[in-house]
């Protein structure tokens, strides 16, 4: 007897993610031999620093190549509390972190160890695809926040409080934001923080993109005062250092959620990869020089696209303050054929080889994210094309 095909009920909740699926299809049309210009993943194009790279091959030289603790070694943990520390002025221990494979890892683990059928989980918008999928998949309901591109995508704490009722158990904050480059105030994350507290419900803070920042200081929700036991911290190493294929995050989080998730990988990954923590380590510890370096070159990018985005005619775009991505309102090409940024994005791909990822996967209809992770050339290359493909038609054109 066969068994049957019909896949578990919670798989059925979640779809692939929409910026992988935009990478495959740039890789198929390119492995046909087509001139794609790739806008669609966020991965920095820097190569990981030499001195990480060599940090890894000491460690296969020096046979680290077993099995390690499942949430990682105490030396890697060691590290993470004191780059946080130096960073942004926080006291975490080992204890209230673990060492996961890479920064979604991370994000799954915590709604799995804190999140149950029932709960709900405000998610500001725009937001990164993954949020959605992963609280569908532990059974818990999203609670969308617009935010309003008049005002950059900021987010206010009134704007959380109206959607915080009894069943709320988390808010996820991702300050730089990714799609829309957004840093929200510092006044306002305050604001957050205390009515976490004064509600009680948990904040989960994506920092992944917490050292990319264009102006203003280093800050982590973690040192405002009293919080800690209302906040988890997801972290990554992929984009700080270049490491996006080496699979190393983490969180911080209290004890006892460390604890589960421990349980949790125990049984399900056990540890990340162990020369890949040598290397993090290495990372942490050694000449941070590398992400100043990455940060003054996605400054030039960023004030290039920006400018390039604002010459196309019927285009807006708000300035990105962190991270590396724009997200410019391209509604006034919808016409003729194209009715939201899904069809734009397929039609881009399809007459001008550009691959932009939709604003649909962010929970917005009016805007592509461009990632300007990518070379000089290739931004020029891309804007020219898509400026071409948007200022052809006459809805953009007439708005100028
Ligand atoms: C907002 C945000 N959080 C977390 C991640 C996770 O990164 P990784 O799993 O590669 O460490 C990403 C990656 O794109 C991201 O954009």
């Amino acid at each position: 007897m066969h068994a049957t095909l019909d896949l578990a009920e919670r798989i059925s909740r979640i779809s692939e993610s929409s910026t992988m699926k935009v990478a495959a299809e740039a890789d198929r049309l390119r492995r046909e031999g087509i001139d794609v210009v790739d806008f669609g993943a966020g991965e920095p194009d820097f190569p990981t620093p030499d001195n990480v790279k060599r940090a890894a091959f000491d460690a296969i030289t020096q046979n680290f190549t077993k099995y390690t603790a499942a949430g990682g070694v105490p030396e890697l943990k060691q590290a993470i509390c004191d780059r946080h520390k130096e960073d942004y002025g926080t006291a975490y221990s080992p204890k209230e972190c673990i060492v996961t494979v890479g920064g979604k890892h991370a994000i799954f683990n915590l709604m799995q160890a804190l999140i149950e059928p029932g709960d709900e989980v405000v998610i500001p918008v725009p937001y990164w695809v993954t949020y959605k999928d992963v609280v569908n998949y532990a059974g818990a309901a999203c609670v969308f926040v617009d935010t309003d591109e008049a005002e950059g995508f900021q987010l206010r704490a009134a704007m959380v409080e109206r959607h915080v009722t009894s069943r709320t158990k988390m808010v996820i904050i991702n300050s730089p934001s990714n799609p829309s480059g957004a840093v929200f105030a510092r006044a306002e994350l305050e604001k957050i923080a205390q009515l976490a507290k004064d509600r009680g419900f948990w904040i989960l803070t994506d920092e992944c993109y917490h050292r990319f920042l264009y102006s203003g200081e280093p800050y982590s929700m973690a040192t405002y005062p009293g919080i800690k036991d209302n906040l988890v911290i997801a972290g990554t190493l992929s984009k700080t250092y270049a490491m996006t294929g080496w699979r190393i995050g983490f969180a911080l989080a209290p004890t006892q959620v460390i604890d589960g998730i421990n349980k949790l990988q125990s049984h399900s990954t056990s540890n990340p990869t162990s020369i890949a923590q040598k290397a993090a380590i290495e990372a942490l510890r050694g000449p941070q020089d590398s992400v100043g370096t990455m940060l003054a070159e996605y400054r030039k990018r960023r004030d290039f696209v920006v400018a390039r985005l604002r010459q196309i005619p019927g285009v807006r775009i708000n300035e990105p303050q962190g991270a590396f991505y724009a997200y410019p309102n391209i509604s006034c090409a919808f016409s003729g054929g194209i009715a939201n940024a899904l069809q734009f994005s397929e039609k881009l791909l399809a007459e001008e080889y550009v691959a932009v990822v939709p604003g649909e996967a962010f929970g917005t209809r009016e805007h592509v994210r461009l990632s300007y992770a990518t070379s000089m050339h290739e931004l020029e290359r891309g804007l020219d094309r898509m400026h071409k493909f948007i200022a052809a038609r006459q809805s953009c054109s007439r708005g100028a």
